[in-house]
């Protein structure tokens, strides 16, 4: 899947509307990561432009979330049968989300939530959220300014992290 090798963290776009319909289309590609016993822990809460200057409040690293023009904020049920793997299956469902944005030629900015407290009770109280609903992380979407962005970077081939037959 070549479209891995151009997946990047953008944190630049341009002034462009991205339509809800392509938005939901990478939540539909969300849903489709695995989950631990099937247990899927996953909702959505999909925010417009207007409201990221609150958002990027939330912590240091939220300022990236300047440009964008939707902002997805992804919530983790944590009532579920297996909550030891409830992260390892939010973050498989936010690459997912993230990979389906580049095939259709957005850029996405992942913002850490969880597991920091103020972050995670910022969103509670902005969202108006609480138990077991948990805001995980927030992603940023938009049209990115500089798509040179997106050029492979073949010094992350590393054969020496690659360990075969034993370790
Ligand atoms: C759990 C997690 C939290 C992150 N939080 C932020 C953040 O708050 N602000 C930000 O600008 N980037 C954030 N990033 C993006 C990373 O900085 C980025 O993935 C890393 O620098 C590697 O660059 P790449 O995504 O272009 O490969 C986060 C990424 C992950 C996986």
């Amino acid at each position: 899947m070549n479209k891995i090798f151009e997946r990047r963290s953008c944190r630049s776009f341009i002034d462009k509307e991205v339509d809800i319909s392509l938005v939901k289309e990478m939540i539909y590609a969300a849903m489709q990561a695995p989950s631990a016993m099937k247990q899927i822990p996953w909702h959505f809460v999909i925010l417009d432009k207007k409201e990221i200057p609150t958002l990027m409040n939330c912590s240091h690293g939220a300022g990236s979330l300047r440009e964008c023009n939707k902002v997805v904020v992804f919530i983790m049920q944590n009532d579920l049968r297996c909550p030891e793997f409830l992260e390892q299956d939010m973050s498989s469902a936010i690459e997912n989300f993230m990979l389906e944005g580049r095939d259709l030629g957005l850029g996405t900015i992942w913002i850490g939530t969880y597991p920091h407290t103020e972050r995670v009770d910022f969103l509670k109280d902005y969202l108006k959220i609480d138990s077991p609903y948990i805001p995980y992380a927030m992603v940023g979407v938009g049209y990115p300014k500089d798509s040179n962005l997106f050029k492979l970077d073949e010094k992350r081939f590393d054969d020496t992290r690659i360990h075969i037959g034993k370790w």
